[in-house]
């Protein structure tokens, strides 16, 4: 079933950091599409969610290990904002993750809103990643591309190699400084106790093959702690647009249970769901083909919603599903509270 064997749902990873470390660009290179170039001034202003599915993720991991398993689905990656007024998108962002990558920038190094994050994700006893992206940018780095991050340095001189081994350890440093014991991800022992580093870039793609391995144990790991499927329906709403013929649309995360086409859903005003909708799946880079509609999709997933009055629909909120044996106004009063 669209569920997997093991009846799982997928699960979900959000990307944080300072502004301008290059999560967007991170995630572009991982789906293959090139999304940061469009946003206005290069800024992320809301909340992103991209699918990748099982398939996809180990043919990007191959190279690194030719047998990993991935027991779930796919992984529904949530792109979070950097812009420092832009807490409460984090914030939110983060209440919907299993886990996270935290991205830095080997160049700066820790900045206002990583600590920021790094304190939001301790709050919440959220697992996370260490992505030390731009790597690239090191004086004299030789591309590699999308290569594995250990045969890609490998490749590079003393020079390079001396440099980031300094960044790096100015880095973990920085982390100890937070109470965070930090180690390169190849070197790290116990991973219980300290967090793992991996050096990435999202323009030549060292690395990526690594954090997307790193990403494939992480949920291997969630999915026997908590990723077992529930019916409840958990769906929130990420942002309304208007498409041409529909109307005003929103674009949802489905974080558990499934909706199906026809489903009557309150949040707050109650209408029916038309179509559900997600985007062509990227079969190669820069491929962008027309949506696919589905009868029913099942968690997680990011999902467009056509319906009537979905103007009226918040930013933010809970979306609820009716059931058979519901009260339609009982509902609406919790939506009130939401
Ligand atoms: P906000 O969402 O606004 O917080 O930014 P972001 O963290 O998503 O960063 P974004 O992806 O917008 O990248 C910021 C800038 O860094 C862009 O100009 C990217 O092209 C550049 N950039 C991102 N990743 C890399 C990288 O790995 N190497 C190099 N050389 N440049 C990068
Ligand atoms: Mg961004
Ligand atoms: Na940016």
């Amino acid at each position: 079933s669209a569920r997997g064997e093991e009846n799982v749902r997928s699960p979900i990873c959000c990307i944080m950091g300072h502004i301008d470390t290059g999560k967007t660009k991170l995630l572009d290179y991982i789906i293959g599409r090139n999304v940061q170039e469009g946003e206005a001034g290069g800024t992320t202003q809301k909340i992103g969610a991209t699918y990748l599915s099982a398939r996809n993720i180990l043919e990007k991991t191959m190279e690194l290990k030719s047998d990993a398993k991935l027991n779930v689905p796919g992984l529904l990656f949530i792109d979070t904002p950097g812009y420092k007024f832009f807490m409460n998108l984090r914030s939110r962002g983060l209440t919907l993750c299993d886990f996270a990558i935290l991205v830095v920038d080997v160049m700066h190094g820790l900045e206002p809103q990583t600590i920021e994050c790094l304190n939001l994700l301790r709050k919440r006893n959220t697992e996370f990643i260490i992505a030390l992206t731009k790597v690239d940018r090191l004086y004299g780095w030789k591309t590699c591309e999308n290569a594995p991050i250990m045969k890609a340095m490998k490749q590079q001189t003393n020079d390079v190699r001396n440099e980031f081994n300094m960044r790096l350890n100015e880095i973990i440093d920085q982390f100890k400084d937070q109470g965070l014991n930090t180690e390169l991800y190849y070197k790290n022992k116990e991973m219980r106790e300290t967090f793992s580093i991996v050096p990435t870039s999202a323009i030549s793609g060292e690395g990526i093959p690594d954090l997307l391995l790193l990403l494939v144990q992480l949920s291997q790991k969630t999915v026997v702690e908590k990723l077992t499927y529930v019916d409840k329906v958990q769906c929130i709403v990420l942002e309304g647009k208007v498409m041409e013929g529909y109307g005003t649309t929103i674009d949802v995360v489905l974080v558990n249970g499934e909706l199906h086409e026809g489903d009557q859903i309150v949040g707050p005003i109650v209408t029916t769901i038309r179509a559900l909708l997600t985007p062509h799946p990227i079969k190669e880079l820069h491929v962008n083909g027309n949506p696919v509609h589905h009868e029913v999709i099942t968690a997680a997933q990011c999902i467009n919603i056509i319906a009537q009055g979905l103007e009226h629909t918040i930013v933010g909120t809970t979306l609820h599903v009716v059931g058979p044996d519901d009260d339609i106004e009982a509902i609406k009063e919790l939506v009130m509270l939401d």
